[in-house]
């Protein structure tokens, strides 16, 4: 048996699976985030690790495996995330989650201190809020006495590393997210820490996904209920450990996750850039793979506001089945879903929300159909992005994530990305990734690639519709001119 550990945002998920890929147990122990003031959302690492707990012991209990049989904890989470600790290894202040958007100013300071382009050469990325390097410039700036204690700087699901292994340790695909790290030699980079003063020592030893980063302790394991000695693999950040966990291992594949945020992902068989830094470009939780990221911040997430503000009375399900009738492309009714600022194409955290084109002849079933379509008009800018940064034929997209349960919201994104959309029986995401990596690891499958063929099989199609897709391809060259002509309004 494999455990996955899954540190997200809204919750720490345990899931068991065989060595068969088949999942034999899954707990999640859900908690909250604070917002202390506008532009902020911080949490505090203790309700992970309460989480990590509660939910090893439910899956223990629940599946009534011996711990002995267990030969692999792989981990994933939230990315970004900064947890500072001090020399007795206590939290220093809650961490700052990849949700928030303070740091703009300290952005602006990493590109002037290292040169925009030299710091997208390096990190393949342009510092963007959520980032984690700008949230230590912040702390070095506003709490000075905080950060004169600090000895080290982790990422959620390291700092649970720690607590079960007692080692500070890190995967290469969430370190990449600090923006840190030297893409393509695929560790610290010098340059970047030197130009912006953070001391090398703080940060912890990188491996890749599959490798093992240290093992249950005495102490975690009496608080878990795990065996000690227990292996504990690298893992990845959340949306590496997803695309694994879907398969989407190989350039050629793309991983399309419609969750409360929507992703874009694509393998890349080297540490490719988008040369403006519009795609988030990271290392793979796969050795010597790297990938391109687009990230919508409000996707299923837009509907969901959309629901809960306008419709509440009945279902998601309901709500979207009143508008199969309207035709594609809503009868020029559009939709922007920057309803919680943007990050791909339009990195802008006062980017907004809006209905454009309404008339007295536009219905409810209209305005629900435009959510739908704007949201995938929103992901096809990443999608477009991705297609025109030389990787070269896409053969198939992946999609997963609670928008994709939707049989028309998969048909409207197979037209409009013009491109077949599939989806995968593993359907636990991020932790079920993390739960391959720890079988690698251990050694059972070979690599990988070897793991997902294993473990993951296509269950559902959708083909783009030719009557459809023009339509959409006049939807979207308006779509790509409003938030433009918008921008200056979003104050
Ligand atoms: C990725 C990102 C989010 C978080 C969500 O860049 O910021 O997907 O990882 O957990």
């Amino acid at each position: 048996y494999f455990l996955g550990i899954d540190v997200s945002t809204t919750a720490t998920k345990a899931l068991l699976i065989d060595s068969s890929g088949k999942v034999i147990a899954v707990h999640s122990t859900t908690y909250g985030f604070e917002t202390p003031h506008p532009l902020w959302s911080e949490q505090d690492p203790e309700l992970w690790w309460n989480g990590t707990q509660q939910s090893i012991r439910s899956v223990l209990e629940e599946s009534a495996v011996d711990p002995s049989e267990i030969f692999g904890v792989g981990l994933t989470g939230q990315m970004h995330g900064l947890v500072l600790l001090d020399a007795a290894q206590n939290v220093l202040r809650p961490a700052i989650l990849w949700n928030d958007q303070r740091t703009q100013a300290q952005c602006d300071e990493i590109h002037q201190r290292i040169g925009r382009e030299r710091f997208i050469q390096i990190s393949g990325n342009v510092a963007l809020t959520g980032f984690t390097a700008p949230k230590i410039l912040w702390v070095r700036e506003k709490e000075p006495e905080v950060y004169a204690r600090v000895t080290n700087v982790l990422l959620p699901k390291d700092f649970i590393r720690h607590r079960l292994t007692g080692e500070f340790a890190m995967d290469m695909a969430d370190g990449s997210g600090t923006v840190l790290m030297d893409l393509k030699q695929r560790n610290w980079s010098e340059e970047i820490l030197d130009g912006l003063e953070i001391p090398r020592s703080w940060m912890p030893r990188l491996y890749e996904g599959q490798e093992i980063t240290g093992r249950i302790t005495p102490e975690a394991a009496q608080a878990t209920g795990l065996k000690p000695g227990t292996p504990v693999m690298a893992g990845g950040g959340d949306q590496a450990a997803q695309a694994v966990g879907v398969g989407a291992v190989e350039p050629g594949i793309i991983g399309l996750t419609v969750g409360t945020s929507g992703v874009v992902f694509a393998t890349t068989p080297s540490a490719l850039i988008e040369p403006q830094g519009r795609l988030h470009a990271f290392c793979h939780a796969v050795p010597g793979r790297w990938h391109f990221m687009g990230v919508m911040l409000s996707a299923a997430g837009s509907l969901q506001w959309y629901h809960d503000t306008l419709a509440p009375e009945m279902s998601i399900a309901d709500l979207v089945r009143e508008s199969e009738d309207i035709p594609a492309g809503s009868d020029g009714l559009q939709f922007l879903p920057y309803l919680s600022g943007e990050r791909t194409p339009y990195p802008d955290p006062l980017a907004r929300g809006a209905f454009i084109g309404l008339t007295v002849r536009h219905k409810r079933a209209h305005m629900t159909r435009a959510v739908l379509e704007g949201v995938a008009y929103g992901l096809k800018d990443s999608f477009q992005l991705i297609q025109n940064s030389g990787l070269g034929q896409i053969n198939q997209v992946r999609a997963s994530g609670g928008g994709t349960k939707s049989r028309l919201w998969r048909q409207i994104l197979a037209s409009v990305l013009e491109a077949e959309l599939v989806t995968v029986n593993t359907t636990e995401g991020a932790a079920y990734g993390a739960a391959l990596l720890a079988g690698v690891g251990a050694g059972y499958w070979k690599d990988v690639d070897e793991a997902c063929k294993a473990a993951i099989k296509l269950t559902g199609k959708e083909e783009p519709q030719s009557a459809e897709m023009e339509q959409y391809r006049k939807g979207y060259e308006v779509y790509q001119k409003l938030y433009p002509a918008l921008k200056d309004t979003f104050k």
